[in-house]
């Protein structure tokens, strides 16, 4: 039976805890070690599932890897080999992240279309224009991408939406690019911003990362770098919102205040009583939260990867709330798991209108997804009796010892297998 979680609701946390390096820069960050022969060191990085996931695919195409602690130092000295398999792409979409450097280091690659997930169908036709506007040739064979190029030459790029593994993808193919390449309509995501910064350490130039508009002029090769991953802004969100709603008092500390600004003003919004520090947030949860109306939006708006956290919370909120999530076509599941804890939720498309209540009951309930799954635990702990989580594997991809964390704050959690 998958591993679950049981937790003893209903007690306020109360203490410190801080936040681990962002998965979704170190995703990136290892996929860059494709760009150069040279090792790429990595003194935090966080010990997550789909990091696991990400080490072993480069394995297979060749990197070595030295771990000393958190320290990981990866180094592909040759590509030995060009293919991202279905059977590691399928478990992570993330995995699409190697074919933009593949194609800059090596020539070409071959890597399985993702195929959806569970919160939408999650297409990377933008990555693909993109890299055949930096002159590769992409073709469709047998469900995977074959994408070729002698050597890429820069282009000006424009995705017709916001994507951040496909800004990510291009802007790693246009570092080793003939010429200069913009993207337009670029993420503006903490992790673009720091996956360019690590780029820049290794040899890049590239400019306007974190603005809508970046710059990369193509440089013929990339050495190594030494680079410390950014605090992941989402796991630290769900700590704070984990203070909120069970009433305590929690600081999270090892967090950077501006890449959480639209989640705190939100917060602060639910009546949720909110202190700032240079690298920290105290939070101080109120015996009831307001409701409030949320829209979510590529950063620095709402991060639709908070919306299930903000969601359970104003799910106990004195009065009516609206949550409206414009980046993916089905990221309500855990609305029905929320019901089941006692929730008052409709969701109808892409909105969901939540009637709140005056407490959650314990019961058993079932993770879909990362983000739904770090939902049903913050529900849990606020819940009265005990609430069982299962299929915890999934809150494992995106979050190190989240039990261990939560217990350090007071939560009566533990994780049965
Ligand atoms: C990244 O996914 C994150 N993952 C996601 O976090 C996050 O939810 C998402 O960005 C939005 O912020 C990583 O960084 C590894 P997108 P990504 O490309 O890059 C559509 C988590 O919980 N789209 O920004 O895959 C797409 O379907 C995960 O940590 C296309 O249509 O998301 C979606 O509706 C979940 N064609 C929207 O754009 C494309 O070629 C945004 O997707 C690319 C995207």
């Amino acid at each position: 039976m998958p591993a679950r979680l049981e937790i003893e609701g209903g007690i306020p946390l109360k203490g410190t805890v801080k936040v681990s390096a962002a998965k979704n820069a170190a995703l990136p960050a290892l996929a860059a070690a494709l760009l150069t022969a040279e090792p790429l060191v990595f003194p935090n990085l966080p010990d997550l599932q789909d990091v696991r996931t990400m080490i072993r695919l480069l394995q297979t195409l060749g990197a070595t890897i030295d771990r000393d602690g958190a320290r990981v130092t990866v180094r592909v000295a040759r590509v030995m080999k060009d293919e991202a398999a279905y059977e590691l792409v399928s478990t992570m979409r993330a995995s699409v992240l190697v074919l933009g450097p593949l194609v800059a280091r090596h020539g070409s690659a071959r890597v399985a279309l993702p195929g959806g997930c569970a919160i939408g169908v999650r297409p990377i036709d933008q990555h693909l224009k993109g890299l055949a506007r930096l002159g590769a040739e992409i073709a469709i064979e047998n469900g995977y991408v074959v994408a070729r190029a002698s050597r890429l030459r820069g282009a000006s790029i424009a995705p017709d939406m916001v994507t951040v593994t496909g800004t990510e993808n291009l802007m790693m193919a246009a570092a080793l690019a003939q010429g200069t390449t913009i993207i337009e309509n670029a993420a503006r995501e903490p992790e673009v911003s720091d996956l360019a910064a690590l780029l820049n350490a290794m040899g890049a130039r590239i400019s306007g990362a974190g603005t809508a508009r970046i710059e990369i002029e193509g440089v013929p090769t990339l050495g190594g770098a030494t680079h410390r991953i950014v605090p992941d802004r989402i796991e630290a969100g769900t700590l704070i919102v984990a203070g909120a709603i069970t009433r305590g008092d929690v600081t999270v500390s090892d967090l950077v205040p501006e890449h959480l600004e639209a989640v705190l003003a939100k917060l602060d919004e639910c009546g949720v009583a909110i202190e700032v520090g240079p690298t920290w947030v105290r939070v101080r949860g109120p015996e009831r939260p307001r409701p409030a109306d949320v829209v979510t939006s590529p950063f620095p708006g709402f991060a639709t990867d908070m919306q299930a956290q903000l969601m359970t919370l104003l799910a106990l909120a004195d009065g009516s709330s609206r949550v409206t999530e414009t980046i993916f076509e089905n990221r309500f599941m855990h609305a029905a798991e929320l019901v089941r804890l006692g929730a008052r939720i409709e969701t109808e498309g892409s909105t969901a209108i939540i009637r709140g209540v005056p407490y959650y009951q314990g019961a058993q309930v079932m993770a879909s997804d990362l983000r739904a799954s770090a939902a049903l635990v913050l529900a849990g702990l606020a819940a009265r009796g005990r609430t069982e989580v299962a299929r915890v594997y999934h809150l494992d991809r995106g979050y190190e010892r989240m039990e261990t964390k939560l217990a350090g704050l007071g939560a009566r959690i533990d994780r049965r297998t």
